[in-house]
This record gives structure tokens, sequence and C-alpha cells, in this order.
């Protein structure tokens, strides 16, 4: 009989101490899959246990701590030590990414992640094993399930961010503390990691601009709503003019798209490429146990041999001005002659728009379109223009919008 593979557990919290209680019942499960039974060889907490020791007995690594620190130290020498390492750290990877896929392959050893992004669906493997040598365009999709509940709230009942917010805390869907999630720094952490796998490219999250949505307001979602669209924070890597674009921000999606649906705390996915057009996966972005089937999962292809690649093969320069559609909210003196004045500074950008609503009267009064494709900066500078009319009685507000219909 083969020797059991005995696993050391960095952090038992949520997902930690769901991977504890999945290991031992899917243990028989694993031995017969591998050939290797799995045991515990011991656990770290803050009040329990000692780096060293557990790593002296352990034939792996789990890190379910969190945060560089000391998660890095930890990660770097069990691999320096010849120990694979199997993380849901988005954080670490995101940061210091380059540094341990360097210690792993100086050691020969696995690092594996699926966890870290988009909760339990296996996009890390799709696209490092599947794809692994399809030329990937583009790869974007909602990889953060608080911002979508309470987005997907928000429309559904018309409430304030604020109040849906602290109903998502309620629930457990977001933390005490939300900012990471909710300004879109977690999304661009997770994107980070998406756009180096698919594009074979050191990014960290430095690079990652994102914005989150916290300024969405439930009259935007109201207008967007009559113009047949819904509201998502994306994550989108793309190829693009010869570099790379790596962005978070929240985005409109006409009803077709397949990522319009996605609700509640779901993530989903989606790959582009011409070799497979196009492929969407969805399910649960967060949650002990199904963060801890992902860990699980990993876990079974390192005991099964499977090697990814985690070689970048070229540096891609970062495109920092692309082309976007934007939905555009303004309030407006209720005068003849406001949307001519501003389809001219629109027109003097080189911006078309799509289409039009215009609504309320007196100190009510708004236009609320979307414009057609045009370069960020350019727009920028026409909203700057926007801003400074006389006829306008607040900041104008803007979203993205993805114009592609699907049908
Ligand atoms: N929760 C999710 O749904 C989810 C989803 C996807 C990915 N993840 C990722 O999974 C990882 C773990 O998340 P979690 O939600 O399980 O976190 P958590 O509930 O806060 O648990 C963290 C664990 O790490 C231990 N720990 C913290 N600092 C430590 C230190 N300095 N030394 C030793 N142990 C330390 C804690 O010990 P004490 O018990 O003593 O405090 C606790 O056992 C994170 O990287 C997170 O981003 C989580």
């Amino acid at each position: 009989m083969a020797d059991p593979v005995r696993i050391g557990l960095l952090g038992r919290g949520t997902v930690g101490g769901a991977f504890a209680a999945l290991l031992a019942e899917r243990a028989d499960a694993v031995e017969a899959a591998t050939g290797r039974r799995p045991e515990l060889a011991g656990t770290l907490s803050r009040s329990e246990g000692d780096f060293g020791e557990i790593l002296a007995r352990s034939d792996l690594i789990v890190e379910l701590i969190g945060g560089t620190d000391p998660a890095r130290t930890y990660v770097l020498e069990a691999l320096r030590a010849g120990r694979p390492v199997v993380t849901a750290n988005k954080q670490l990877l995101a940061q210091h990414g380059e540094e341990l896929f360097a210690a792993a392959r100086e050691a020969g050893v696995q690092l594996r992640f699926e966890a870290a992004v988009a909760g339990v669906i296996p996009i890390v493997r799709t696209i490092q094993e599947s794809f692994g040598v399809t030329e990937i365009d583009k790869v974007f999709g909602i990889v953060n399930g608080t911002t979508n509940f309470i987005l997907t709230e928000m429309a559904s009942s018309g409430a304030a961010y604020a109040d849906v917010l602290a109903r998502a805390q309620e629930l457990g869907y977001a933390e005490a503390d939300p900012s990471d999630d909710v300004n879109g720094a977690d999304a661009a952490a997770k994107m980070a990691i998406l756009a180096r796998l698919a594009f074979h490219t050191p990014v960290t999250l430095d690079q990652v601009p994102y914005e989150g949505i916290e300024r969405v307001t439930p009259d935007d979602l109201a207008y967007a709503k009559e113009l047949g669209l819904s509201l998502k924070l994306l994550g989108v890597a793309e190829r693009r003019d010869g570099g790379i674009s790596v962005r978070v921000f929240p985005c409109f999606l006409y009803s077709g798209h397949p990522l319009a649906p996605v609700g509640g705390p779901f993530n989903a996915v989606m790959v582009e490429a011409p070799a497979i057009t196009e492929v969407t996966m969805s399910g649960p972005g967060a949650g002990g146990v199904e963060t801890a089937s992902a860990v699980l999962g990993d876990v079974v292809s390192i005991l099964a041999g499977e090697t990814p690649v985690h070689e970048t093969r070229e540096e891609l320069p970062m495109v920092a001005d692309v082309s976007s559609s934007f939905y555009l909210h303004l309030e407006v003196a209720d005068e003849p002659g406001v949307l001519a004045r501003i389809a001219q500074v629109l027109g003097d950008h080189e911006i078309s728009v799509k289409s039009v609503v215009q609504r309320g009267i007196g100190d009510d009064a708004r236009l609320v379109m979307v414009v057609h494709e045009c370069l960020e900066s350019s727009f920028a500078a026409a909203l700057a223009e926007i801003a400074e009319l006389d006829e306008m009685r607040a900041a104008p507000r803007s979203i993205r919008v993805i114009e592609e219909q699907f049908v």
C-alpha cells in the first residue's frame, strides 16, 4: 500500500475549517482517485501549531491564512523545502506571483491556486491546462460575489447602495469591512492572476486600474432598465493594440449578454479565443465548503501528477487608453437647445450617440444616453466640457456599457 500523503494546513478559519472536514469526508475518494490516502499532518492558526514542525511532518502544504504576511514567507519556505503548495490567496499571488512561481520552478514542485479566483469555478485549471496553448483574446467576468449580490438587490428592490450593503453584511455576503470588495480591489487581484495565466506575461495588482460600485445610484439602475441594460462589476483582461488591458469597472450589459442573468452572489467568467469562440462558466464565487472543494481539487491534481505550466513567454505592454461605450446621465436645465449643445460637445470629440431618453420636467429634467464606443480619453475630455455647461444642474454621471448584443 502506498504511503499516506501528509498535509500541513496553514489557517483553520472559514475555508481551512471546511477543508479539514472535507478532507476527512472525502479521504476514501481521494485515495481511490490518486492511490494515496490524505491525512492532516498538523494545523497552524494564531493560537495553535508551529510552522517549522508542521512543514517537517508534511508532504504538501495548504495555505489558507490569507493576506501577504506571513503567508508569503510560509509558502516560499514550503516550496524551497520541496513541498507542493495549494493556496486560495489572491492577494499573495497578485502581488508576489512571479517570486512564488520562480521558487516553485526552481524546486520542481507545484503551486496550485484554483480557489484564489472565482471560488469553485475551475477557471484557473481551464486556462492553464485546457487552453494552455490557445491564443486567448479576452478573459472577463463577474469575479466578486459581494458586489454582484448588491447590484442584483439594488436593481430588483430599488433600494439604495448603503441599505443593500447592510443587508449583504447581515446575510454574510459582505464582510464587516467590505472595502476591498466594493471598491473593486478584490476583483483587480483576481484579474491580475487571470491575465497572467491567459497571456503568459507578468501582471501585478498595481498594474490593474479598478473602480468600484460605491457611487452607483438606484436612479442609474432604473434608467438602465428602461434602456434594456443590467449592471455588473466586471473584470476584463484583453489583448489590445499589441499589448494588454486589465481593468475592473462597473458596466452595463444588454439583456442577451451571457453575463446579464448572473445574479446574487454568483460569479461567472468568459474566455474568448478564435479557436474556441467563447466559453462561459458560472458558479458560487465564495463560501467555506465551495472554496474548500476547489482546494481539495488542487490537492488531487498534485497527487495525480498533473503539472501546469507557469512560464511567462513574453512581456506585453499595458495599454492605458482603450475604447469603450458609455451610459451618460445628465441632470440638466429644462430649456430648449440643451440636447443639441450636449450633442455638439460629444460630436466635437467624435463621439456618436446610440440612444437617448429624456425624462422629467423643471428641476427634475434629465438626459440619459448611451454613446457608441470611443476612446476613453476622448470621453473623459467631453465629459469635462459637458460638466462646465451652464445648463448642467449636477455633475455628469457615466458608466461603461458593453455594446455587444448576443442573440
Ligand atoms: N471565505 C471565503 O469564502 C473565501 C473564498 C475564496 C478564497 N478565500 C481565501 O481563503 C483564504 C482564507 O480565508 P478565510 O475566509 O478562511 O479566512 P479566515 O476565516 O479569516 O481564517 C484565517 C485563518 O488563518 C489563521 N491566521 C491568521 N493569521 C495568522 C498568522 N499570522 N499565523 C497563523 N495563522 C494565522 C487564523 O487563525 P485564528 O483562527 O487563530 O485567527 C484562521 O485560522 C484567504 O486567502 C481568502 O482570500 C476565502
